[in-house]
């Protein structure tokens, strides 16, 4: 099922449950809600993130950004990159901050004009977003508003700044890379290197390549590049020649920035307030990892998580904080083990599956649960082979995750968890 058929489901219930559900018209509410500051808008932020943090996430979609003087093209090229991320089979949310403009009711058209056009689209959100009224300041705002779009299920995330100065620089920490725009003939270089935004890039788009003039830029740019190799010793970056009217480079431009959104020892991963492990279980959690179902946790029934907790910590599993999931009457706590997680559960009463279990067979494992990308198509298909599903209808846990336990007698002997992975 697409992005775009599941907000049709019109889900009810609280801000959060409506988010969590995918919900446009909600996500767009609390933008506008972020945008001037309201303070139900913290509120729901920080419950986003409790949501997040108790799937182990503190970022959940990849960011990308995308800098660089008005008129170097930057939307042409935010287009562009939305286009191929599509072809790739993600959704795609695009913000535009403009830091220094006065609040204009959340809309800053100008030459988005064409990416409006794409707003309506099947897995496409395209925001734009004033912050001049925010009191945090652009980046808290920013943040802000990332945290709710991600929260919402958005694959990738693309941060577009208009504008060259310290709005870009405040924007480059919540982002996983960033590419800066450059046109010829335009003295973007020289203009972004006072700004220190040259310094702050990850990738060098020279985009219009069709026009004169980019042989010299693209000159200039090596020659700033070694120059800046021989004095401080970082390596040149990568420097990209667009053509983002006919999409050319436009690929190449994307596979750079996600070669530095996931390269897990980069240089941002250590400079940014996650950890790194976090950054890296992002990475593997996130959907542009992962390719066919993988094994997403283990879950073991115990007696006492206190008991066995002790246990897991002296083999090095950090336990997550615990949660307790009503339906299924039981509490459970999750320890990461390398790109996969071990769930220990504890029946909160007599009469649960987990206590008749133990009751049964002792403490042990319980089930394997498997990450699948899209869940709804995997259920059609074990539905149309006669598969027994424990539950009838996909189950939607804690923090929104879907979720469906294939019975044992046709899992071959196991029961089998088919969670959905974020996206
Ligand atoms: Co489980």
């Amino acid at each position: 099922m697409s992005h775009e058929e599941k907000k049709r489901e019109e889900p009810r219930g609280t801000m959060l449950e409506r988010l969590l559900a995918r919900d446009r018209k909600t996500l767009a509410r609390a933008l506008t809600q972020v945008e001037s500051g309201d303070t139900q808008a913290a509120e729901l932020v920080a419950a986003c993130r409790r949501s997040m943090a108790q799937q182990g996430w503190s970022r959940r979609a990849v960011r990308l950004g995308l800098t660089g003087a008005p008129g170097a093209g930057k939307s042409t090229l935010v287009e562009g990159l939305t286009r191929a991320l599509r072809q790739r089979g993600r959704s795609v949310a695009v913000l535009a901050i403009d830091p220094s403009s006065p609040l204009t009711g959340g809309a800053i058209l100008g030459d988005r004009i064409r990416m409006q056009s794409m707003a309506g689209e099947d897995g496409v959100f395209i925001r734009s977003m004033a912050t001049r009224g925010h009191l945090g300041g652009v980046a808290a705002a920013a943040e802000d508003a990332l945290t709710l779009i991600e929260c919402a299920g958005w694959d990738v995330l693309l941060v577009e700044t208009t504008g060259v100065g310290q709005g870009e620089v405040d924007v480059v920490p919540l982002v996983d890379a960033v590419a800066l725009v450059l046109a010829p003939g335009m003295g973007d270089a020289v203009q972004a290197m006072k700004a220190g935004v040259l310094e702050i890039a990850d990738v060098l788009a020279l985009n219009k390549a069709d026009r004169d003039g980019m042989d010299e830029l693209e000159q200039e740019m090596a020659a700033a590049e070694a120059l800046t190799e021989t004095v401080t010793g970082r390596a040149p970056r990568t420097m990209v020649r667009t053509v983002a009217t006919s999409g050319e480079g436009v690929d190449a431009l994307l596979d750079a920035l996600l070669a530095i959104a996931c390269d897990r020892d980069g240089v941002r991963q250590q400079q940014s307030k996650q950890n790194a492990k976090q950054a890296a279980d992002l990475r593997v959690s996130g959907p542009l990892r992962e390719s066919g179902p993988q094994i997403d946790h283990l879950g073991i029934a115990v007696h006492s998580l206190d008991a066995a907790e002790g246990f897991y910590r002296a083999l090095g599993l950090e336990p997550q904080p615990r949660e307790t999931i009503a339906a299924e009457r039981v509490r459970v706590t999750m320890l990461a083990a390398g790109e996969s997680r071990i769930e220990l559960l504890e029946a909160t009463e007599a009469e649960s599956s987990i206590a008749r279990f133990v009751a049964r067979r002792g403490e042990g494992l319980h089930h394997v649960a498997l990450r699948v990308r899209d869940l709804d198509d995997v259920v059609a298909r074990l539905r149309a082979q006669g598969v027994r599903l424990v539950n009838e209808q996909i189950q939607v846990g804690a923090g929104g995750h879907r979720y469906v336990f294939v019975h044992p007698a046709s899992a071959h002997g196991v029961l089998l968890e088919l969670v959905e992975a974020a996206h």
